[in-house]
C-alpha cells in the first residue's frame, strides 16, 4: 500500500461547527492569543487559560466528525494513511482514523506543570485549578503553546519524508514548524491541497488544488486518489 500523509488544520473541523483561528469568526476573537496560548499567559492567569480550554473542550464534545473526517478514515482501505493534525480536537479519531499525530497536543489530555512526561487523559470537559499530578503539581492542558517546542515534529517530519502522496487540508499554513512539513515531502510525490482559500505556498508548486470546503473537496480528492492508489 502507498503511504498517504495528511496535514490537517482547523478548516477540516469547520463544518463540524468548530471555528477556525484565522477566519473572521476565529477562535481568538474576544481572546488575546498571548493571554490564553503562551507560557507567559499561563503564569499570569492560569484560571483564565483553563477556562478558555474548558470551553473549547465542551464544544468539541458537542460536535461530530463531518464528511471530510469520514473520507480520511475510508481512505485507509486504499492507503496507509498517517494524519498529522494541528487540531487539538479528537474528530479524526472519532471518525475512525487509526494513525493520528497531534502535533499541537490534545484538548483531552492534561500534563504536569512540573514534569512534562506526566500526561493524563481528561474525562469530561473540565480541568480545574487544584487538579494535581501525582507529584502534587497543578495540571495544565497538554497543548503546545506559542513559543513552546513541538515535541512530535521529528516524528511528523519522518512521515512526510516517506510520503508517496501528501495531502494538505484546511490549514492556512501560517504556523511553523507545522507548515514546513511539506518541504520534507519527496520531490516526485504528488501534493494535493484542499481549502476554500488555497494558501500561498511560495516554495513548492502543488500539483492538485481543490478550492473547496473539506466536505466537497475531500470527495473530489477521494476520486482522484482512486486513480493514484
Ligand atoms: N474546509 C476546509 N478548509 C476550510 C474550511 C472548510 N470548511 N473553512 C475554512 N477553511 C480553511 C481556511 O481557508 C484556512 O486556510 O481552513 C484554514 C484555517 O486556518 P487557521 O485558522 O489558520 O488554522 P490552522 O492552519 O489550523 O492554524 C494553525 O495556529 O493558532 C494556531 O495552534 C493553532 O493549530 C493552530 C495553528
Amino acid at each position: 500500500m502507498k503511504k498517504l500523509v495528511v496535514l490537517s488544520g482547523a478548516g477540516i473541523s469547520a463544518e463540524s461547527g468548530i471555528p477556525t483561528f484565522r477566519d473572521a469568526d476565529g477562535l481568538w476573537e474576544g481572546y488575546d492569543v498571548m493571554e490564553v496560548a503562551t507560557p507567559e499567559g499561563w503564569h499570569k492567569n492560569p484560571a483564565l487559560v483553563l477556562d478558555f480550554y474548558n470551553q473549547r473542550r465542551k464544544r468539541a464534545l458537542e460536535v461530530r466528525p463531518n464528511r471530510g473526517h469520514e473520507i480520511l478514515h475510508e481512505l485507509e482501505k486504499m492507503f496507509e494513511v498517517v494524519i498529522v493534525t494541528q487540531n487539538v480536537d479528537n474528530l479524526h479519531e472519532r471518525a475512525g482514523s487509526s494513525n493520528v499525530i497531534h502535533l499541537h497536543g490534545s484538548l483531552f489530555e492534561s500534563r504536569s506543570t512540573r514534569d512534562e512526561r506526566l500526561v493524563y487523559p481528561i474525562e469530561g470537559w473540565e480541568l480545574k485549578m487544584g487538579d494535581l499530578c501525582e507529584q502534587g503539581f497543578q495540571l495544565r492542558p497538554n497543548i503546545v503553546w506559542f513559543g513552546e517546542m513541538v515535541p512530535l515534529m521529528e516524528v511528523a517530519a519522518r512521515q512526510a519524508r516517506e510520503a508517496d502522496i501528501f495531502l494538505v487540508v484546511g490549514t492556512s499554513m501560517a504556523v511553523y514548524p507545522a507548515a514546513g512539513l511539506i518541504d520534507y515531502v519527496p520531490y516526485d510525490s504528488p501534493r494535493i491541497i484542499v481549502d476554500p482559500r488555497i494558501p500561498d505556498l511560495r516554495s513548492v508548486s502543488p500539483i492538485h488544488k481543490f478550492e473547496e470546503k473539506a466536505s466537497v473537496g475531500m470527495q473530489k480528492v477521494h476520486d482522484l486518489l482512486v486513480t493514484l492508489a
